[in-house]
């Protein structure tokens, strides 16, 4: 098994080029998007419809006027203004995604890296979800399929690197052995200097910074390092949407 990793978004446009038919893909984004998306098929979500853009958003719900439209600019819920008139119901705190906002829903979402970063693995044999919270179930899975390459992607900030993306690519790696890559060391040996105090690593990044400075989405960071709190899997079907998988 070989085990690579992307651990910057200015890296996804080459994956256009690549042959991914026999790779499994891992989207990092832990700050927040991949936390909510598992915590939101945790709770009872039906799927989560990934999309690039907030106009594909809101093409969807008008197809599908039953789905919950949810996703952020700038880490704060899209606004009306900014949709052209159409109020997305939830943002991208994992906390938002309660079971009694979204058991039995379709969630459309748009955020700014990690929805780009899952549409960006399309043609890989399978596409994965990783979160710290769910971080246990997603090593098993791949322990189990031994697929002949594993790559961890890491969806960054803007253009940028996000160090708790790394981490969380470097948390798993620990868990898998293989033929690895370059960056699959560096991101190993960066979790191995963090993992004592995970919160404070996130805490530290420039995401985890800025989620702090906003009042209400502080808590947001300490929750999406609660690691292997969540037993499930989240997936891509052939269509691109996420569901749960025991
Ligand atoms: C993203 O997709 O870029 C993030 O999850 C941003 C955020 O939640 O603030």
């Amino acid at each position: 098994m070989k085990l690579d990793a992307i651990l910057s978004p200015a890296e996804l446009p080459a994956l256009a080029r690549r042959d991914l038919r026999p790779t499994v893909c891992v989207v990092f984004d832990i700050l927040r998007a991949t936390s909510t998306f598992v915590t939101a098929l945790h709770h009872g979500a039906a799927a989560i419809i990934p999309v690039s853009e907030i106009s594909e958003a809101v093409v969807l719900r008008q197809k599908h006027p039953d789905c919950l439209l949810a996703g952020e600019r700038d880490g704060v819920k899209i606004s009306a203004a900014q949709s052209g008139g159409v109020d997305f119901d939830l943002g991208n705190s994992p906390r938002e995604f309660t079971p009694a906002t979204v058991r039995g829903k379709t969630i459309v979402s748009t955020t700014t890296n990690g929805t780009r970063a899952l549409r960006a693995c399309t043609g890989a044999q399978a596409v994965l979800a990783g979160s710290f919270l769910n971080l246990a179930a997603t090593a098993t899975y791949l322990q189990r399929l031994t697929p002949a390459e594993i790559l961890l992607v890491c969806a960054g900030t803007g253009e940028g690197v996000a160090l708790e993306d790394v981490l969380a690519a470097g948390a798993l790696a620990e868990q898998l052995s293989g033929k690895c890559s370059d960056a699959i060391q560096i991101a190993r040996q960066m979790y191995a200097g963090a993992q004592a105090n995970l919160t404070a690593a996130l805490g530290s990044s420039q995401n985890g910074a800025r989620l702090c400075a906003i009042p209400e989405l502080r808590e947001d960071v300490a929750y999406c390092a609660r690691r292997d709190s969540v037993s499930l899997i989240a997936i891509t079907d052939a269509s691109g949407r996420l569901h749960a998988q025991a």
